[in-house]
């Protein structure tokens, strides 16, 4: 769908599985067990939501996932990449409508402009959407901005303001989650102790991700310059390089994800000719980043 046709804080919307390959979900090197209680979770309202809210409503589950963690850790890589994932496992039953949310585009300046636009958009344009897909999920990235703390509101803002838009989403999602139940919501933070409370209790799972310890940081290390063989073959020999991937590792201490995968292109930025060939990058010239 065209982003210009999407109702105001809707970013984009999709059925999936598509027919392109995008591997958000593999790109990302986490423990193996955050992504398997990640998925398991939204299988799990995917696939029960429905039955549990008409025969069990005391036991419904919200739908609600929280991937909590440092900047460039990979939380909004594996929010998409769990929507692709979650369709693509159940795809023999149906396609999954998939949504992003904006959640900047909401807060207003305007008196009760906020709330308004959280009514609409959780009780008009999410359900009109969810509705063209046997599942639905919901990406809301950095919903600190959208589920703010009522208790800790800052003072740009007007608190009673924020207060009324954080009630509204909070009845939004009851409204959905009892219109619409097995829809799962994927939001991501950096900031979880901006986040209303009563939003908090009500995930299902709060994964929470941490930056990356060095047999992961060496991980990512390999991938990126494995990925980057692609367009430059002769890094073939640096990506293989275990010895070189291993000092690196431990030099990168505190280093995020996004950080690790940048390292041979400011390897490569150090001077102009390297940033000509890229492919002729040496051991040296990745350790000098490091001033190892
Ligand atoms: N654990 C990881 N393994 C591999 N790549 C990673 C990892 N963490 C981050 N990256 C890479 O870093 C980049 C940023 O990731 P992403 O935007 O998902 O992080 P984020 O946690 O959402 O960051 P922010 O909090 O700043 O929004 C992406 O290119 C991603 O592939
Ligand atoms: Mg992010």
């Amino acid at each position: 769908m065209d982003a210009s046709d999407l109702p105001r804080g809707i970013r984009s919307f999709t059925t999936l599985p598509a027919h392109e390959h995008e591997d958000y979900w593999d790109s990302i090197v986490v423990p193996p067990q955050i992504k398997d209680r990640l998925l398991g979770t939204a299988l799990l309202s995917m696939v029960h939501g429905r039955k549990l809210a008409s025969a069990a409503p005391a036991c419904a589950l919200n739908g609600l996932v929280v991937l909590a963690g440092p900047p460039g850790t990979g939380k909004s890589t594996l929010a998409r990449g769990l929507t692709r994932t979650a369709a693509h496992a159940l795809r023999d039953s149906g396609s999954t409508a998939v949504m992003e949310i904006d959640a900047h585009a909401l807060p207003s300046e305007m008196l009760g402009e906020s709330q308004r636009n959280v009514v609409r958009l959780l009780r008009d344009a999410v359900p009109e959407l969810a509705r063209r897909g046997r599942y639905a999920m919901v990406v809301i990235d950095e919903v600190e901005s959208f589920a703010v703390d009522r208790r800790t509101a800052s003072f740009d803002t007007n608190p009673v303001d924020v207060q009324r838009a954080t009630d509204a989403v909070l009845e939004g999602l009851d409204r959905l989650r009892a219109e619409l139940p097995g829809t799962v919501l994927v939001t991501t933070t950096n900031f979880p102790d901006a986040i209303d409370e009563a939003f908090l209790s009500r995930a299902d799972l709060v994964a929470e991700l941490a930056l990356p310890d060095a047999p992961t940081r060496q991980e990512i290390l390999r991938r990126t310059l494995t990925d980057l063989i692609a367009v430059w073959p002769d890094l073939a020999g640096l990506a293989a390089d275990e010895k070189l991937l291993g000092e690196l590792a431990l030099a990168t201490e505190g280093w995020d994800g996004r950080a690790l995968r940048r390292l041979p292109f400011t390897a490569a930025s150090a001077d102009p000719i390297a940033a000509r060939h890229p492919g002729r990058l040496g051991a040296d010239d990745l350790r000098a980043v490091l001033k190892l």
